[in-house]
């Protein structure tokens, strides 16, 4: 069953409704951006759970909650009581007549899971082991500003250069539910898995778009219109050392110019960031014309200010705010 009450996975929801929510974010960022008080969260409060370090989830939801005339509460990690001495169940419970929404970055996906099923306020999943999907609504934002000439989010192709990680695997399922191609150019063993691909699949088939998972770089980065990458030791540091990851991607899948120079002459590199240059991307296509993953992260904040709008049931309010600001209907 799908859960629309909580926004811990985007497959639980369609393309028009991921992109309503884009387009929220955007209409809340123009206007944030002309000066226009939004206070449209006046005293309400966000609980953010963090059993992870995190430097744009956690800033990004606490700016969003401060400009929406609201207030965010940090819940660093080991210092509240998640699941240790006090059950998820009853945390969830708990919290929810503490605040009015909640969002947590947790080590195990079923720990969201479960936060959504207990809590009576809604729960957004600020990244798992599975899945990123707040980032994911901050790149298809990225990637909407920045089409190329002439082309539509159908259009696109979008390559996903090395390791099988949940930004990976949540850019493939925004990218094919959206109707865009998107490729994973990494190695075998570090490839999204079968769970994954069946998810790729149906996607395709409801929205048209296409998925490819291959080892071949000319097949791979031709006619690419966005090349994106994530740290090689993001989900498997306990199998293997840096040094046995590093032989596995170096120097095959770093992103460095050749590689820019073989996708679209306008390609864009994006990157979730914290990137470890000089390992999966240089200092030169991070640094170049090409990249635009400051773009990027700012538009966590952009995603963030709209999930929290819409999961509080502030849609429709907020945008007759916003165009009456703005000046159009
Ligand atoms: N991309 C991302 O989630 O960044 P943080 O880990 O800094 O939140």
């Amino acid at each position: 069953m799908k859960d629309k009450k909580n926004f811990v996975d985007t497959e639980d929801f369609s393309k028009e409704e991921l992109l309503d929510i884009m387009h929220l974010g955007l209409i809340i960022k123009e206007n944030i951006k002309k000066g226009y008080p939004l206070n449209v969260l006046y005293h309400k409060s966000l609980g953010m759970i963090f059993e992870q370090a995190s430097t744009r989830t956690r800033v990004s939801f606490e700016t969003a909650m401060t400009q929406l005339g609201g207030h965010a509460q940090y819940l660093a990690p080991g210092q509240i009581q998640l699941g240790k001495h006090e059950s998820l169940k009853d945390t969830a419970m708990v919290l929810s007549r503490l605040v009015d929404i909640l969002m947590a970055r947790v080590q195990k996906h079923e720990s969201i899971t479960n936060l959504a099923k207990w809590a009576s306020v809604p729960v957004i999943n600020g990244m798992s082991d599975y899945n990123h999907p707040t980032q994911e609504m901050g790149d298809i934002t990225t990637i909407y500003e920045h089409l190329p000439e002439g082309k539509k989010l159908e259009d696109l192709k979008v390559v996903f250069v090395g390791d099988a990680t949940q930004v990976c695997a949540s850019l493939m399922m925004m990218i094919t539910k959206m109707g865009g191609h998107f490729v994973q150019y990494g190695p075998k063993g570090f490839q999204l898995n079968e769970h994954f691909r069946e998810i790729a699949r149906r996607n395709c088939e409801v929205s048209g778009g296409t998925f490819l998972i291959t080892e071949d770089e000319e097949e791979a980065l031709k006619d690419a219109d966005f090349i994106y990458t994530d740290v090689w030791y993001g989900l498997y540091e306990a199998e293997l050392s840096e040094e046995e990851r590093k032989g596995i991607f170096y120097p095959k899948y770093q992103v460095d110019m050749d590689m820019i120079k073989k996708a679209s002459k306008d390609v864009k590199f994006m990157h979730c960031l914290p990137a470890t240059r000089g390992e999966e991307v240089t200092d030169e296509v991070i640094d170049s014309e090409y990249s635009i993953v400051i773009d990027q992260a700012e538009n966590r904040l952009t995603a963030m200010r709209a999930l929290l709008v819409y999961f509080m049931g502030k849609e429709k309010e907020t945008i007759e705010i916003c165009k009456k600001n703005l000046g159009s209907n």
